[in-house]
């Protein structure tokens, strides 16, 4: 994907384009981003559904009060997980991470990657499986609630990031590829204290076109 193309696709993901689908968030941005179809989106919403409480919640507290008003008013998402501090940087982080959170699964995806990102795991790690047993371990461990990453420097390695609360690899100058959301909300309802098979779940929905293409973009 060219430069260009890679800056408008990251352009969409903006504050008002997120204003203007509050009401029915989840599934409207991912049938728009990933192109399927509304009985797909309302079977991923309901394996989700944990999820769609909280996500709303940061979207309104970010739009509706955090950022009125300050220099981050008209400033892209990006911008503000990239610069802001405080209760801005926090809800902005969650809506960011969110984001690449819900576009990166699908109903029925799962699998193993391929192409350059299953490239670029199997010279990190070896192997798809030493990959997923790293990434799991490291969503399991994190303490408290935060995001366990896949993340990218410049020259296209690899690594897997442990970051609490809203925490993004944006912001140590890395590239956001995959994550996994471990807050109690995104699993409690249905794993208990069980964090390691929501992980191993969310695996069976990984859609690897969408992470191959963070990774190539
Ligand atoms: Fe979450």
């Amino acid at each position: 994907m060219s430069e260009i193309k890679a800056a408008q696709k990251q352009k969409q993901v903006v504050i008002d384009e997120i204003k203007e689908k509050l009401s029915n968030a989840k599934s409207a941005i991912i049938i728009d981003y990933i192109g399927i179809n509304v009985e797909e989106a309302n079977e991923l919403r309901a394996k989700l559904r944990e999820e769609e409480v909280d996500y709303t919640v940061y979207k309104n507290t970010l739009t509706k009060r955090a950022i009125e008003g300050t220099e981050f008013e008209n400033a892209s998402l990006e911008d503000i997980v990239r610069k802001s501090e405080g209760g801005i940087y926090n809800n902005a982080g969650q809506v960011m991470n969110h984001n690449y959170y819900f576009l990166q699964l699908a109903p029925n995806k799962g699998g193993e990657p391929t192409g350059k990102i299953a490239e670029a795991i199997n010279a990190k790690w070896g192997s798809f499986e030493a990959f997923k047993t790293e990434l799991s371990q490291a969503a399991a461990t994190l303490f408290g609630s935060g995001w366990a990453w896949l993340a990218a420097d410049e020259a296209g390695n690899l690594c897997i990031e442990k970051e609490p609360n809203a925490g993004n690899p944006l912001r140590k100058g890395l590239k956001p590829i995959l994550c996994v959301d471990v807050w109690e909300h995104a699993y409690y309802l249905s794993y208990q204290n069980r964090r390691p098979d929501h992980v191993g779940d969310l695996f069976k929905l990984i859609n690897w076109d969408v992470i191959e293409e963070r990774y190539t973009a």
